[in-house]
């Protein structure tokens, strides 16, 4: 019987090892890899590890992220903050709280920041980023790079933006799958699936590094759909991307399906192993290991940055604010304040034996590669 079995396993790590040394994936080499466990599994982050070491160094960036606001006029069946929950504290932080938290993260040599918040298409909306990305270049004297996250628009205002100086744009995708996308979200203009892929294409014809990304363990979600999840990002040619757990919250409508949910554990390990094969994908873009990793597990974003992610982004909100920024629950660090956070996340990079890259802005290499090129 042991001999079986070590033969079975020597012959499946053979299979892995095969895998891992091609050039190129198939849809069922990526299905195959996202359900190894045991060592099989170990060798897969090991090599993730090794592929990000080697394309694009032991360096972590910051991202300050500020969670400007979380009022939404979305209404997605996953999301904590979506418009139908009344029972969310709504919040809309001041021009000069937002340039404030800019300015920390200038001072503390972030070289970037996000800025967040839930969806709103208005004129006046849009007047406002458009000023704050003006202030921050100035208060920062152009050193702070701009991303943002702030859902979907029209190109005119894409553009404008780009334009006033963000130079990325985060928008996940949340499932390629448009079926999959039609059960988590509402069925009407609002929650469209091809509109949304429509401002990816916008934003990378803009000019902007891109980003998308997935939830993983989605109710109703198959491996076959992650393994789709990630040729669409090589396809598509992402310059970064941020994937984390789906986290069920109970105010949102998909809390009905919890029970056909995975384990919470098998959907943060199945996370890393997303980011690990997406690594071994896409060597030389930027993936962020997502918060939504350490809700699960206290130091899940440092194996996420062990298996092969690159970017973190601490939580620069003021305190005040952030327990009502709760998309999911268990939401980390919400009672931290911004300078606290940081000390830590110093100490939490050494352990993951990376280094911070203080004061860059550390662009995706797979854009300016493909700059080059173009
Ligand atoms: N669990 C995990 N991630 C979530 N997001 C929203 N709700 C949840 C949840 N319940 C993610 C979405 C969104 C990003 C800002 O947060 O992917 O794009
Ligand atoms: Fe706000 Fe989905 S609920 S964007």
């Amino acid at each position: 019987m042991w001999y079986f079995y070590s033969t079975n396993l020597s012959m499946t790590m053979g299979n892995i090892s095969s895998i891992l040394e091609q050039s190129s994936f198939s849809h069922s080499d990526l299905e195959q890899l996202l359900q190894y466990e045991g060592d099989e599994k170990l060798l897969l982050f090991r090599k993730g590890g090794d592929v990000k070491e080697m394309f694009v160094g032991n360096k972590v960036y910051f991202r300050g992220l500020i969670e400007f606001s979380n009022v939404c006029d979305k209404d997605c069946y996953y999301c904590g903050i979506r418009r139908s929950n009344l029972s969310v504290r709504r919040y809309n932080l001041t021009d000069s709280e937002i340039l404030d938290a800019a300015r920390f993260a200038d001072e503390n040599k972030f070289g970037s920041v996000v800025l967040q918040s839930g969806e709103n298409s208005s004129q006046t909306f849009a007047d406002r980023i458009g000023n704050l990305i003006t202030q921050i270049k100035q208060l920062s004297n152009g050193r702070l790079g701009i991303t943002l996250s702030v859902g979907e628009q029209t190109e005119l205002v894409y553009r404008r933006w780009f334009e006033a100086g963000a130079h990325r744009y985060l928008l996940r995708i949340e499932t390629t799958n448009p079926l999959l996308y039609r059960k988590i979200h509402p069925n009407d203009r609002l929650h469209n699936f091809s509109n949304r892929l429509d401002c990816l294409h916008s934003l990378k014809a803009i000019g902007y590094q891109t980003g998308t990304g997935v939830m993983i363990g989605l109710p109703f979600q198959t491996v076959s759909d992650l393994a789709n999840d990630l040729l669409f990002f090589q396809q598509f040619g992402i310059d970064m991307v941020g994937m984390g757990p789906y986290i069920e919250h109970s105010e949102t409508p998909l809390y009905a399906f919890r029970h056909e949910l995975l384990p919470i554990q098998e959907r943060f390990d199945l996370s890393l192993k997303m980011i690990a094969v997406l690594r071994i994908l896409m060597k030389d873009i930027n993936i962020a290991a997502a918060t939504a990793l350490q809700a699960i597990d206290p130091l899940g974003r440092e194996k996420g940055i062990k298996v092969g992610a690159n970017i973190i982004m601490p939580n620069i909100t003021p305190g005040l604010y952030r327990n009502d920024y709760s998309l999911y629950e268990n939401k980390p660090c919400v009672d931290e304040e911004p300078a606290q956070c940081k000390g830590c996340l110093d100490a939490r990079i050494a352990l993951a034996n990376g280094e911070i890259g203080y004061g860059e802005w550390g662009d995706s290499i797979h854009f300016v590669n493909s700059k080059k090129k173009g």
